[in-house]
C-alpha cells in the first residue's frame, strides 16, 4: 500500500516509534506444553504425571515465581514417528515457555533434538533415554525421573549380591528396554553374574507365549524384564498363568509393578523390583503428597506422580530465583540445576547433566502396595557418559 499523504506518513512513523518506546510488557504467565501419551500402553502414566504436575502448582495457588501458569497438551500416542512435528506444534504454534515430556525414551529424544535447535526449556519427567543426559545433554534440558541404567544397574547389583548366578533378559526392544537390561547387565556381571540370553519384542507387543517357552527352556537362575503401564499388567499375569513364578525368580526395573497393581492381582504378589519410589515411605513430605493426590484425583499416586510432581517443583526454583521473569534463561537454568528438591521419593539434587542423583529402593510386592526393602544403592548418580556439560 502506498501512503501518500505526508501527514498520514509522520502519524504512522511517530506511533511505530512510540510503540518502540515503550517498556518491555512483563509476561504475566508462563506457558507449561504437555507433551505426554494420553492414549496407548502408556496412557495412564501420562495422566499420572499430569496430575502430579498440576497437583504442586494447585499447592502454589496455581502460581509458580509469582506467574500464572497455562497450560496446554499434546497426546503423543508414545509414537516416536509423530514426535518431532508434535513439538514442533507446541514450540512454534503454541509458543510454549516450556515442555514437559515425555513418557517413551523414543519419543523424548525426538522432544530434546527440536528442545535443542529451538532452545527451549525442556523437563522430562520420565523417559530413561540414557542419551538426553549423555552425549545429548543440553543446558535448557533436564530430568526429573531417572536414566534406564540407574534401577537396572540397582537391580543387578542386588542380584548379585543375593547370589544369583544366571539371568535371561527378556524386554521391548527400543532404547529404553535396551539400556535398562545393559545397566542390569553391568551389575549383575560385576558381581560375578551372567547373562544367558536377551531376548526381546518390539514394543508395545505383548504376544509373550513363545518368549517364555524359551526363557523356561534355558532354566536360568532369574529373569529381568523391563515393561511399564498395560504391557507390564499383561506380561506379569501371562508369566504367572504359564507356571513360571515358583520356578524362576522374576526381577525388573520397578515401572514393572509401579501403578499397575491393582490389574495385576496375586498374580505380582512378592515381585522384587528396583526404583526410585516405594509405596511406604516414611518421610513427611512423602505422607503429604499422597494424601492430596488421593483425596484430589481419588487414586492412588504411583512413581510417574511424583515425576510429574518433582517436574513442577523443578520449573518453580527455576522461576523463583527468576522472579518469574521466564526469559531469563541463564537465571532460570541456574535455578533450577543448584535446586535441592524435598520430593516424596526422598531429597535429590541434580547431576552437571541435569539428571536426579538419587537413592534407589529394593522394593517388595505385597498386596497392592510396593514395600520398601531398604535402599539397594544411595545416592547413586548416572555416570552421563558422554555429556560434555562442566
Ligand atoms: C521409557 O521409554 O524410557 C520408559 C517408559 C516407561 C517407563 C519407564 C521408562
Amino acid at each position: 500500500m502506498k501512503i501518500a499523504s505526508p501527514l498520514a506518513r509522520t502519524l504512522i512513523a511517530t506511533a511505530v516509534a512510540g510503540l518502540c518506546a515503550l517498556p518491555a510488557v512483563a509476561q504475566e504467565k508462563i506457558k507449561v506444553g504437555f507433551m505426554l501419551p494420553y492414549t496407548g500402553t502408556f496412557a495412564a502414566l501420562g495422566v499420572a504425571i499430569e496430575n502430579g504436575f498440576k497437583q504442586y502448582v494447585d499447592e502454589q495457588g496455581g502460581k509458580l515465581g509469582g506467574k500464572a501458569i497455562e497450560y496446554v497438551k499434546v497426546d503423543d500416542e508414545s509414537d516416536p514417528s509423530k514426535a518431532a512435528d508434535n513439538a514442533n506444534k507446541l514450540v512454534k504454534r503454541d509458543n510454549v515457555d516450556v515442555m514437559v515430556g515425555t513418557v517413551h525414551s523414543g519419543v523424548a529424544m525426538a522432544m530434546a533434538k527440536v528442545a535443542k535447535d529451538n532452545n527451549t526449556l525442556l523437563i522430562v519427567p520420565n523417559a530413561g533415554a540414557d542419551a538426553i543426559t549423555g552425549p545429548f545433554c543440553a543446558s535448557n534440558i533436564f530430568r526429573s525421573s531417572f536414566s534406564n541404567w540407574q534401577p537396572g544397574y540397582a537391580m543387578g547389583k542386588v542380584a548379585a549380591d543375593r547370589k544369583i548366578k544366571t539371568a535371561v533378559t527378556l524386554t521391548w526392544k527400543y532404547a529404553a528396554g535396551d539400556e535398562s537390561v545393559k545397566g542390569f547387565k553391568e551389575g549383575f556381571e560385576a558381581g560375578g553374574g551372567k547373562v544367558l540370553k536377551e531376548l526381546n519384542l518390539p514394543f508395545p507387543n505383548v504376544e509373550f507365549q513363545a518368549l517364555l517357552t524359551e526363557v523356561a527352556a534355558l532354566k536360568p537362575d532369574a529373569i529381568y524384564v523391563f515393561f511399564a503401564g498395560g504391557g507390564a499388567v499383561k506380561f506379569v499375569k501371562d508369566w504367572a498363568a504359564a507356571g513360571l513364578k515358583d520356578k524362576i525368580q522374576l526381577v525388573g526395573a520397578g515401572f514393572l509393578t509401579d501403578g499397575t497393581l491393582e490389574a495385576q492381582g496375586a498374580a505380582a504378589e512378592g515381585l522384587l523390583t528396583t526404583l526410585h519410589y516405594a509405596d511406604d515411605l516414611t518421610h513427611a513430605k512423602d505422607k503429604a503428597f499422597r494424601l492430596q493426590y488421593a483425596k484430589t484425583y481419588k487414586l492412588q499416586p504411583d512413581v510417574y506422580a511424583v515425576q510429574g510432581y518433582d517436574a513442577a517443583q523443578m520449573l518453580g526454583a527455576g522461576l523463583a530465583a527468576v522472579k518469574g521473569d521466564v526469559k531469563n534463561r541463564d537465571g532460570l537454568v541456574k535455578g533450577i540445576a543448584a535446586a535441592k528438591i524435598d520430593s516424596p521419593r526422598g531429597p535429590f539434587t541434580l547431576s552437571k547433566a541435569h539428571n536426579p542423583v538419587q537413592d534407589i529402593y529394593l522394593r517388595k510386592v505385597v498386596g497392592k502396595n510396593n514395600k520398601n526393602e531398604g535402599v539397594a544403592v544411595k545416592g547413586l548418580a548416572d555416570p552421563a557418559r558422554g555429556c560434555k556439560a562442566s
